[in-house]
């Protein structure tokens, strides 16, 4: 997690790149990205996170999706994010949202543990796409599905 501020300033300026998904009880889940500086056609997924009790439900996919569906449209058809190799559950949620879109996932070492203060792992860069439309998922459960993914706001 990084600092609230920085959350903050995340919702008040990245809000059409990013996404939180809501319940009944408060947010659930969220991402948060931007459109590459100089890579118009791509998407940068820098976090993506669903609260433990919302986990294994279909949600971060839902809010790739809700992404995805924004944002090809309008010309930006890759996907970006980095997933350190220790970090299963996100390395199956994108090749899940890749293998939906029915589109390529490219692989490359960007960031070596040289690049890191000690004692953090590379962070491997995941590219997908182009994006094509979406396979339907099927039936969401009654929690997941009361979650609503929507464009990020800041707090109040
Ligand atoms: C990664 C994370 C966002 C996944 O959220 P989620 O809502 O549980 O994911 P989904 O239910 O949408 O699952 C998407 C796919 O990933 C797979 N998956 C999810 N968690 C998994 C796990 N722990 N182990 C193996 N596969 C997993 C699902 O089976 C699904 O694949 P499928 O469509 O082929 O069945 C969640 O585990 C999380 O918040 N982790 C902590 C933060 C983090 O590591 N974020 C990523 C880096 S920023």
């Amino acid at each position: 997690m990084n600092s609230p501020y920085s959350y903050l300033l995340w919702c008040r300026d990245f809000s059409g790149t990013s996404v939180v998904a809501r319940a009944k009880t408060g947010p659930c889940g969220f991402i948060t990205g931007y459109i590459r500086p100089g890579s118009d056609d791509t998407f940068f997924v820098w976090q993506v996170a669903v609260d433990p009790s919302f986990r294994g439900r279909g949600l971060a996919r839902r809010m790739l999706d809700a992404l995805g569906d924004r944002l090809a449209p309008r010309g930006h058809t890759y996907l970006e994010a980095t997933v350190t190799p220790d970090n299963t559950a996100s390395t199956r949620m994108f090749e899940s949202f890749a293998r939906a879109r029915g589109c390529p996932l490219e692989r490359t070492p960007l960031f070596g543990t040289e690049h890191f203060p000690e004692g953090h792992e590379p962070e491997e860069l995941f590219r997908i796409g182009p994006l094509t439309a979406a396979v339907p998922a099927g039936p969401a459960p009654a929690r997941a599905h009361a979650a609503r993914p929507r464009a990020a706001r800041p707090a109040t």
